[in-house]
């Protein structure tokens, strides 16, 4: 089995120049959702997610040969240009966790300067842009301090194996368009431990699919996704839900890649609905859904009844919804947005995207 574990990535550090790497990463939207892991993050279920363009997080990592003679990591973390300690202890304690796999992080001094594209109080999830951007960092770090990763599928697949030990749904993040993690046999080389590229196999209406955010509430979550997924392991509708979760990744994968967008949006609404009735049904139970998120909904399926106008919703674990539409119905869906969803939205905010290219080195 793949672990990575690797105690040869030890640096001679007699002769080491400081050097900087950046990458930026998306965030991505699940369609088929990940929501229950076990063990060392692994996931309960296979999910699939288109990866987005706008909605991402750029990381530069900065290292030079440590002062300190110690075994733990040095780094100064700064979030949106100020020292940040909050989330530099929880950087820590992931770098850490993994310095089995890059055991030279302990021989280093590192500053990471990370920032949003979007605000970071804007109800969005961080943790897949972020997690996805630090892991890059970390591989081209590995590669160009001992010349490994040098070939494209094995730098990303690391990155993605590394990215789902930060945050399960980062590992998705690492691939263009589309991407399948989680064992499921009608994906060649699907995994638990990492993402697979999934592009290839989906109509070409999806790799320009628009997803916009529209900003329900910027309000921090009452329960984090940890504590949600945590609450999976009791809930009584736990097996038919990763059981209905398999079935309904095999339909879908059938309606992407033929383009099937009906069949597409109503499994996607579907499951979208699911993941916020599997938090109404937790112990306890708790719901992230706002009145506003409601009437969008309504809203949204009124508009595609009467135009008939592929155009469907998701969510993410929050009260934000995502509409998701083809290219096709970019002026309608725009009309519709600003006629009908922003007066819902909170001070009017929300954030067109839509499906992108991946990660990009910056
Ligand atoms: C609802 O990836 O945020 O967005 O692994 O604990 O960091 P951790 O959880 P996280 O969970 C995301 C859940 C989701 C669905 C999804 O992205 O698949």
């Amino acid at each position: 089995m793949t672990d990575y574990k690797n105690s040869k990535l030890i640096l001679d550090t007699a002769n080491l120049k400081e050097g900087t790497m950046k990458w930026r990463c998306p965030s991505n939207i699940a369609l088929i959702k990940y929501w229950g892991k076990h063990g060392i993050q692994l996931p309960r279920n296979p999910s699939i997610s288109l990866t987005l363009d706008q909605a991402y997080t750029e990381t530069e990592m900065t290292y030079a040969p440590k002062r300190k003679n110690d075994v733990e990591i040095d780094l100064d973390f700064f979030f949106e240009g100020e020292k940040n300690e909050k989330f530099e202890e929880k950087i820590v304690k992931f770098l850490t966790g993994i310095s089995d796999i890059f055991p030279f992080l302990k021989q280093l001094h590192l500053t990471i300067k990370s920032h949003n594209s979007f605000p970071h109080s804007s109800g969005i999830a961080s943790s897949a842009s972020s997690m996805g951007a630090l892991s890059l960092c970390l591989c081209s770090l590995e590669s160009d301090l001992f010349g490994t990763l040098k070939n494209d599928a094995e730098f990303r697949q690391k990155a993605s194996y590394v990215s789902r030990l930060g945050s399960g749904s980062a590992c998705r993040s690492i691939y263009a368009h589309a991407a399948v993690w989680g064992a499921f046999g009608e994906a060649d080389g699907s995994s638990d431990l990492y993402a697979i590229p999934y592009a290839n196999h989906v109509h070409e209406v999806f790799k320009s699919f628009h997803d916009d955010i529209l900003i329900v509430s910027q309000g921090e979550k009452a329960v984090s996704s940890r504590a949600g997924h945590a609450l999976m392991e009791e809930n009584d509708y736990a097996d038919p839900r990763y059981k209905q979760a398999r079935r309904r990744m095999h339909h879908l994968l059938l309606a992407m890649e033929s383009g099937d967008l009906e069949r597409f949006g109503t499994i996607t609404e579907n499951e979208a609905l699911t993941l916020h009735a599997l938090m109404m049904t937790s112990n306890p139970s708790y719901i992230l859904m706002k009145p506003n998120s409601l009437e969008m909904i309504n809203r949204i399926r009124r508009f595609r009844k009467e135009t008939q106008h592929p155009i469907y919703f998701s969510l993410d674990a929050g009260p934000n919804i995502h509409l998701l539409y083809p290219d096709s119905c970019r002026d309608a869906a725009k009309t519709f947005i600003q006629s009908e969803l922003l007066d819902l939205c909170e001070n009017r905010h929300w954030i067109p995207d839509q499906c992108g290219q991946g990660p990009l080195q910056l």
